[in-house]
C-alpha cells in the first residue's frame, strides 16, 4: 500500500470518531470481578483474627501477619524472614526504600545518599516509567542500559559499578520486564548476584511484579536472587518486591518487600517510626481467599485466560498489518502485561500522534525511557489487557495504519 492508499485509510478511520485506550497496564474490570470473594472473606468480629490469634482490627504486627508472609514469601521463594508485609502499593515499597537511603545510610560506615552531589542508578532499557519518575523526584541521574532477551547488558553493569563508588542503585524488573516482557536468563541473574561493586551501599531493586503472572503454558525460570545472592555473600545488595496488585485488585492488594534478615531487621528500625502498620484485615482477606500458594497459582490460570486472547488479537493484527516491514518487530513474552513494538528509528513519536488524532490513546513514546527520552525514537509499549477484545481489533489495526503512515511520511513508499 503506497502512502496515498494508507492516508486513505488513516482518514476513514479519523472519520469514526474512535475514542480507544490502549494506554493503561492494568487488569480489566472482568479479571477484577473474578476476585468478587476476597470483598466479603472477613464477614464477622469471630473471623477478624490470625492463626496466631491476633486481633487484626487493632494496632500491632508491623511485618504483617504470619500466614501472609508464609504465602508472599512461598510466592518469591524465600523464608518469612526475609518478607515484610506492606500496604496496597509495591510501588509505595520502594519509593520509601530510595527515600529512606536518601536520609539514612544504608549500611553502617556509609552516609546517606542525599550527602553526595550527585548519585547514579543504572536503568535497564526499556524500562518502567515509575522506577524513573522515583529517580527524578530525588535528583538521582539515570543511565541507561541496554536490555536484551537475556537481561542487561551485564558487561557494562559490571564496568560502571566496579569504577564508581556514586553508583548506588539498579533497577531490575527480572521476569516479564515492562515492557519487552523478557526474563533475565540464569547467566544474568549470576551476574548480577556476583557483582563486586565499588559502593557497599550499592543497591539493587529487584522489581518482581510479574513473578507469577504467566501468559503460556511453557512459563519462563528465574532463578530465586537470594539463594544466587548468597553463594557470593551478596545477600544485603538485594531489595525484593511483589505485590497482589495483578492478582487480586490493583488498589486494594497486597505488597511485600522481601530482603535479608540483616536488612529487614534495618528497614522495621525505620518502619516502627513511620507507621503503626499495615491494613492487617485486608492481610487477612487474602490468606483466607488463598489457603495456600496453589490458589494462588489457580487464580493465575483464570487471568491468564481472560489475557493471552488479547494478545494474540494485537499479535495477528500486527501480523497482518505489518506483514513486508522487515524493520518492524515486536516481543512475543511467555508472560507479564505488556509488550514491546519497535519501530524504524524516528517514527514511534509520530505514531503516537496520529494515533491520537484517530482517537486512539497509547502510552506515549519515550515513557519507556530516563527523562521520558528515547534516543532512537523507535519503542511503543503496548498494554493489551484492559481493553475489551472489540476494542483491541480496531485498536491494533489503527496502530498499524498509523506506524506505517509515519514510517512512509519518514522514509517514503
Ligand atoms: C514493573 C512494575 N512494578 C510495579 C508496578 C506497580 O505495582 P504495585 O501495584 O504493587 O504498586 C507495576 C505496575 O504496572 C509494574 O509494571
Amino acid at each position: 500500500m503506497n502512502r496515498t492508499e494508507l492516508q486513505k485509510q488513516y482518514d476513514e478511520y479519523k472519520a469514526m470518531g474512535l475514542k480507544l485506550d490502549m494506554s493503561r497496564g492494568k487488569p480489566s474490570p472482568e479479571q477484577v470481578s473474578t476476585m468478587e470473594r476476597l470483598l466479603t472473606a472477613v464477614k464477622t468480629n469471630e473471623e477478624c483474627f490470625s492463626e496466631t490469634g491476633g486481633d487484626c482490627r487493632n494496632y500491632g504486627g508491623l511485618d504483617g501477619i504470619n500466614e501472609m508472609k508464609r504465602l508472599l514469601g512461598e510466592m518469591l521463594g524465600v523464608t518469612s524472614d526475609h518478607i515484610i508485609v506492606g500496604g496496597n502499593s509495591s510501588l509505595n515499597l520502594m519509593y520509601d526504600t530510595v527515600a529512606r537511603s536518601m536520609l539514612h545510610p544504608v549500611e553502617e560506615g556509609c552516609k546517606p545518599w542525599s550527602k553526595y552531589d550527585q548519585i547514579t542508578f543504572l536503568c535497564p532499557v526499556p524500562g518502567y516509567d515509575r522506577h524513573f519518575a522515583i529517580c527524578e523526584f530525588f535528583g538521582i541521574k539515570m543511565v541507561n542500559i541496554p536490555l536484551t532477551e537475556e537481561g542487561p547488558d551485564m558487561d557494562l553493569v559490571e564496568s560502571l559499578v566496579a569504577n564508581d563508588e556514586t553508583v548506588k542503585g539498579m533497577w531490575c524488573v527480572p521476569k516479564y520486564s515492562n515492557p519487552s516482557g523478557f526474563t533475565y536468563s540464569a547467566e544474568t541473574v549470576r551476574r548480577i548476584a556476583s557483582l563486586r561493586p565499588a559502593a557497599k551501599d550499592f543497591r539493587i531493586f529487584w522489581d518482581n511484579a510479574y513473578v507469577l503472572h504467566d501468559l503460556t503454558d511453557t512459563p519462563d525460570e528465574l532463578p530465586e536472587i537470594f539463594t544466587e545472592a548468597e553463594k557470593y555473600g551478596n545477600e544485603d545488595m538485594f531489595f525484593e518486591f511483589a505485590s497482589t496488585s495483578k492478582i487480586t485488585f490493583p488498589g486494594s492488594g497486597i505488597s511485600c518487600i522481601a530482603a535479608s534478615p540483616r536488612n529487614i531487621k534495618r528497614i522495621l528500625n525505620a518502619l516502627k517510626i513511620q507507621t503503626i502498620g499495615h491494613d492487617k484485615l485486608n492481610q487477612l482477606r487474602h490468606s483466607r481467599v488463598f489457603k495456600c500458594y496453589d490458589d494462588i497459582v489457580a487464580q493465575m490460570k483464570v487471568h491468564m485466560n481472560i489475557i493471552r486472547p488479547k494478545f494474540q488479537i494485537i499479535y495477528e493484527a500486527f501480523e497482518n498489518g505489518f506483514e513486508g516491514y522487515d524493520n518492524v518487530t515486536w516481543t512475543i513474552p511467555n508472560g507479564g502485561y505488556f509488550f514491546c513494538l519497535s519501530l524504524p528509528n524516528g517514527t514511534a513519536k509520530r505514531t503516537v500522534e496520529l494515533c491520537k488524532e484517530a482517537g486512539l490513546v497509547v502510552t506515549p513514546a519515550g515513557a519507556m525511557f530516563p527523562y521520558g527520552i528515547d534516543p532512537d525514537d523507535s519503542k511503543l509499549r503496548i498494554a493489551p489487557t484492559f481493553p475489551s477484545c472489540d476494542e483491541l481489533a480496531i485498536a491494533a489495526d489503527l496502530l498499524t495504519v498509523c506506524a506505517r503512515l509515519a514510517i512512509a511520511e519518514k522514509y517514503g513508499e
